[in-house]
């Protein structure tokens, strides 16, 4: 029996939303790397201005998809908009929770990534899996199996060798005034992990439990974020703001990191929808791998060790690991349909 055309659009779907995924993720690292540490004559652009640009686009993007998705009427729009959005304040606060978290986060990726190299930040983010992991089992109730254990304690022990030789590989004098503290960045990360495992299980279990849509629920996610970021922008670069105006520094490579960052949203909501959080540390575990070759070959920040190899490889293998025994479970319950 041929699948059904629906069917047939929701596989793409998840299938092109997982690619752009890899290609997004690969490329943000890259750009917010380059950027924070490119030698510039003015002044640099502020991280926290652009998670607020970064957020206003997302809103604008999510509204447009709204309206496409109602046949592009205009009434239509104004109407769920009005009734999913104004009418229900109680149910847009619910988003104010991930959405102080995600701003945060977002504002902690670029500390990371000003003090970190690309590759040695990916692969540590990696520990998202096991944060993720331990909100999905004490907030959705989801039990893990052996094999998804075992997958844990291997990413952990692959991070630690990704992290443990670099400061011994390096004494400081060698580091470049532009690489900042290693262990400003580690916190910073670890602390993105935990935000990202919580926000992400939190905006699931929102999405599962309630009817309203995916753009609809990032609408609420974007405005509250959008509040939060320019509260941060102005507690953290207040003098700055005032001095020079929000849009300081701003290029066009300071262009392409919003864009970036506006559209890794929406593609984490798709493959939210589309496909799932599994699928989804696979297609991160990809581009560590071309942010490797990238960083390498192109920023050539990074200066691979064989510990390092062996950790990256280690943290790959478990992203693998972990995945296998869901798909292994789903191809069961398919068999026995
Ligand atoms: O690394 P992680 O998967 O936690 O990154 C999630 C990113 O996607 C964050 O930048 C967050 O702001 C964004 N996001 C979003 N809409 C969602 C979920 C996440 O914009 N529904």
């Amino acid at each position: 029996m041929s699948p059904s055309p629906m069917a047939t659009d929701s596989t793409r779907l998840k299938y092109i939303s997982l690619g752009v995924l890899v290609l997004q993720t690969t490329s943000l690292v890259l750009t917010m790397r380059y950027s924070r540490t490119l030698k510039e004559d003015g002044p640099r652009y502020l991280p926290s201005s652009a998670v607020v640009s970064a957020e206003i686009l997302k809103i604008v993007a999510c509204i447009f998809l709204v309206f496409r998705d109602n046949t592009f009427s205009l009434r239509a729009l104004n109407h769920v908009l009005r009734e999913e959005i104004v009418k229900k304040p109680t149910e847009a606060l619910k988003l104010a929770i991930p959405s102080a978290i995600y701003t945060f986060q977002n504002n902690l990726l670029y500390v990371a990534l000003s003090n970190l190299d690309a590759a040695t930040y990916q692969v540590t983010y990696q520990l998202k899996i096991l944060t993720t992991a331990l909100f999905s089992v004490s907030m959705l109730g989801r039990r893990l199996g052996t094999y998804q254990w075992l997958s844990l304690l291997v990413l952990m022990a692959g991070i630690a060798l990704v992290q443990w030789p670099v400061e011994a590989a390096h004494p400081p004098e060698q580091t470049e005034p532009s690489a900042g503290s290693q262990l400003v960045g580690v916190l910073a990360v670890l602390a993105a992990c935990c935000s990202s495992g919580f926000a992400g299980v939190y905006f699931e279990k929102i999405l599962k439990e309630t009817i309203q849509s995916v753009w609809v629920r990032n609408i609420q996610l974007g405005i509250f974020g959008l509040i939060f970021g320019l509260m941060i922008a102005f507690v953290n670069d207040g003098e700055a703001i005032r001095e020079s105006g929000m849009f300081r520094g701003y290029n066009s490579l300071t262009l392409t990191v919003v864009l970036l960052q506006a559209l890794g949203g929406l593609v984490v909501a798709t493959v939210i929808k589309y496909a799932d959080n599994i699928l989804k540390g696979f297609a991160t575990s990809l581009s560590i791998i071309l942010s490797c070759i990238i960083s390498y070959l192109w920023l050539e920040d990074f200066d691979p060790t064989s510990v390092f190899f062996l950790g990256t490889a280690l943290v790959i293998a478990a992203t693998f690991l972990y995945g296998y025994e869901g798909q292994a479970k789903a191809a069961g319950s398919l068999q026995r349909v």
